[in-house]
């Protein structure tokens, strides 16, 4: 398959294109380096011994788009490139809905030209908002709590639109906590300054280069108080637009949704301590006041992504955090 991937040289979408290419198939990357930097696209030739096609631009430019799907034999698209910084996008809503949205709609617009009706779209677990029963299932309801999540399930009805106009084929993927690095060391997360989420602030912590993590709250209806989330592999997640894909060009319903996550709910202070057995580092923790807009619990009932797409996260806790932990020492 030649797939395109929006925001290819991030996070998840890197991850995503080393498992692309190890199953044999052919992704082209294109992101407009808001978040992230070009030795991303070397160290991808490395980990899979192939230079990767690469485009420089941004999903709000309709032309290019169209012209490397077509340049590129485009089969289907994954579209990972958008604003993901949730305090952010409460204090800049315009920019997350011009980049999350409006890049949206771009993209499908390049893709309707060039003929090309299939995508695969990274959606969050912030769409269900404060979780009304555990595990979340994808019928649980949602709810916008955050500009972010708004973004997100605006997308989500705009592609339900679509599919019922007929002619597209369409995955939603709502991811849960991506954490981890590949294996090689070479790919992870570097988020630009200091990290928000909890996996990078505490491997920086390990790494000497912040004195303590501090825990957003141990006072919720936990069992040690502190906040629950299912951690999820982002080499799992990749694995998850494999399946993905592969049911775009099985005969599918024009529109499906799937949780990616564990199914397993870990605390700030179960990470902290799998994050010191990893790394064999101290890592002092105190507690600070709870983090606005968080929730007590989150995890995902991932049985419909088993079911239908034949597809289960593999990789636990310790795989998790060792990864993260190559990836910080060896600071490619
Ligand atoms: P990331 O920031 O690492 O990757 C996004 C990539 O898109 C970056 O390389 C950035 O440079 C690029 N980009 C941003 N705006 C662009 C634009 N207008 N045109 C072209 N490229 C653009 O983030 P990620 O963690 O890899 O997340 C990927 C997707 O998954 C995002 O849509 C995010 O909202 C979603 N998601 C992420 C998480 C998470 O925890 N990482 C959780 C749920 C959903
Ligand atoms: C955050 C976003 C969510 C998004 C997800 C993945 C918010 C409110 N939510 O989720 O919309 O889908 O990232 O990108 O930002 N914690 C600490 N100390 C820290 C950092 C975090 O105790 O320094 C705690 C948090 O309170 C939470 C847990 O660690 O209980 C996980 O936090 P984080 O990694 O930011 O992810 P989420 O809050 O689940």
């Amino acid at each position: 398959m030649n797939v395109l991937l929006t925001g290819g040289l991030g996070y998840i979408g890197s991850h995503t294109a080393a498992a692309l290419v190890a199953a044999g198939h052919t992704p082209i990357l294109l992101d407009n380096l808001a978040n992230a930097d070009l030795g991303v696209h070397d160290r991808l030739a490395v980990v899979g011994g192939v230079e990767l096609p690469f485009v420089c631009a941004d999903v709000r430019d309709t032309d290019t788009v169209a012209r490397t799907l077509i340049e590129h034999r485009v089969e289907a698209v994954v579209h990972f490139a958008g604003l993901k910084a949730v305090a952010e996008s409460v204090h800049m809503p315009l920019a997350y809905f011009d980049a999350n949205v409006g890049g949206t709609l771009s993209l499908l617009r390049a893709m309707d030209s060039a003929g090309v009706r299939q995508l695969v779209f990274s959606s969050s677990a912030a769409v269900y908002g404060t979780p009304r029963y555990l595990p979340v299932d994808e019928a649980h309801p949602t709810e916008a709590i955050t500009p972010y999540s708004r973004t997100k399930l605006h997308i989500e009805e705009i592609l339900a639109d679509l599919a019922a106009a007929g002619e597209w084929r369409m995955v939603v993927l709502r991811y849960f906590n991506p954490v981890g690095a590949h294996p090689s060391g070479l790919l992870g997360e570097r988020p630009q300054g200091t990290p928000n989420n909890l996996m990078p602030f505490v491997a920086q912590v390990a790494a000497g280069e912040h004195p303590c993590v501090e825990i957003f709250g141990d006072d919720y209806d936990t069992p040690d108080g502190t906040g629950i989330r299912d951690y999820i592999h982002v080499m799992d997640l990749a694995e998850g637009h494999l399946a993905a894909l592969q049911r775009l060009f099985a005969a599918a319903p024009a529109l499906e949704t799937f949780n990616l996550g564990t199914g397993r709910g870990y605390s700030v202070r179960e990470m902290i301590a799998a994050f010191a057995a990893a790394s064999g580092q101290d890592i002092p923790s105190r507690v600070a006041p709870r983090r606005g807009r968080d929730v007590a619990s989150c995890y995902a009932d991932p049985s419909r992504a088993a079911a239908v797409l034949g597809w289960r996260a593999k990789r636990g806790l310790a795989e998790m955090c060792e990864s993260a932990w190559r990836f910080q020492t060896r600071k490619p």
